[in-house]
């Protein structure tokens, strides 16, 4: 272990996802523990480079565990992209003897991480927070567990009423670029489909499932749309499948931000707790440019270059399984 790691700053990042304050609290006690100064760095980037910064005693996390959002805040930096913005957040680094960086957040936030590291070497560790669990190098992200729960208790109830009027239901979920919520939510429904950016899936062959489904007497349905999906959103995709299809009374519901928020689940907080320890031990045994992630139950480090620009695959496993069961 490293003795001359004496502070280390920690921010939140990009879109929040329940979990980061578990996340950071496991950061603070990580490095109370090891008797190393901890600053709090708020609405991140933007802070950094303003210099917003707050010493964190091991009270000051107390009782935010099974909170949601990031007592932190959030921002998706403009400035932080610039050379001169990130000239700035370096300047009040040294201004202040902070000698490693946690940053918490998604794909945004690690490419900012990655570069300001190569102009700076400022000694940086990445920590998973993102509910599209779109990050390869763990197997589950920060808030991915919570988002999907989220998704799962209002499908539930859509599917109530769903039923009640024998309607098909669009419901779009989260996932930008990526369709993890949606399949995982998928399955746990019994959706009668998914609409994945990954799958590619053609309108006239979730037309075909329909078919089949009415067919066999499904009185309702669920398809569960990823927002990145390749057709389009869900009232773009509830309209092209009414033009050709008019089997269902149709409607479509977006779930949006409701799926950030919220207390996170018990797993969120078991692997973010993890994550903010092992990030502090990371900086202590002087890794640096690297995501801190769980595979197989196991800490693992993951170069934040290969983290951001690497795919990670959907489950192909959930993929065809979620095919058998929806008929
Ligand atoms: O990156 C997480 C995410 O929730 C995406 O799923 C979504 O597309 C995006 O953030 C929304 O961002 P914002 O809250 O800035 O609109």
């Amino acid at each position: 272990m490293n003795k001359n790691v004496k502070k280390i700053a920690v921010l939140t990042s990009g879109g929040d996802a329940p979990g980061m304050n578990a996340a950071i609290r496991g950061v603070v006690r990580s490095c109370v523990f090891n008797e190393i100064e901890c600053i709090g760095v708020f609405q991140g980037y933007d802070g950094l480079i303003q210099g917003d910064f707050k010493k964190l005693h091991v009270r000051s996390v107390s009782k935010i565990l099974g909170r949601g959002g990031t007592i932190l805040k959030s921002s998706r930096s403009e400035a932080f992209r610039t050379v001169e913005g990130r000239k700035k957040a370096f300047e009040a680094l040294q201004r202040n003897n902070i000698d490693g960086l946690v940053v918490i957040g998604g794909n945004g936030t690690f490419t900012g991480a990655h570069v300001f590291y190569e102009e700076y070497g400022v000694p940086i560790i990445g920590v998973p927070g993102t509910i599209d669990n779109d990050l390869y190098g763990t197997d589950s992200t920060i808030g991915y567990d919570t988002a999907t729960n989220s998704v799962v208790e209002a499908v539930d109830k859509i599917r109530d009423t769903a039923n009640s009027h024998n309607r098909l239901f669009f419901v779009e979920v989260m996932g930008r670029d990526a369709g993890f919520i949606a399949l995982r939510a998928g399955i746990a429904t019994g959706a009668i489909a998914v609409m994945l950016p990954e799958q590619g899936q053609s309108i006239e062959a979730l037309i075909k499932v329909l078919e089949k489904g009415a067919e066999s007497k499904k009185t309702s349905s669920i398809v569960i749309v990823a927002e990145g999906d390749t057709n389009g959103g869900a009232y773009e995709i509830a309209n092209k499948v009414k033009e050709k299809y008019s089997g269902y009374d149709t409607k479509v519901a977006v779930l949006g931000h409701i799926q950030r928020g919220g207390a996170p689940s018990a797993w969120d907080r078991v692997l973010a707790s993890r994550l903010g320890v092992s990030a502090v031990e990371g900086l202590m045994m002087e890794r640096t440019d690297e995501m801190v992630g769980i595979i197989n139950d196991k800490e693992t480090f993951t170069a934040l270059e290969q983290a951001i620009s690497m795919k990670k695959m959907l489950n192909i496993e959930e993929l065809r399984m979620s095919k058998i069961l929806s008929i």
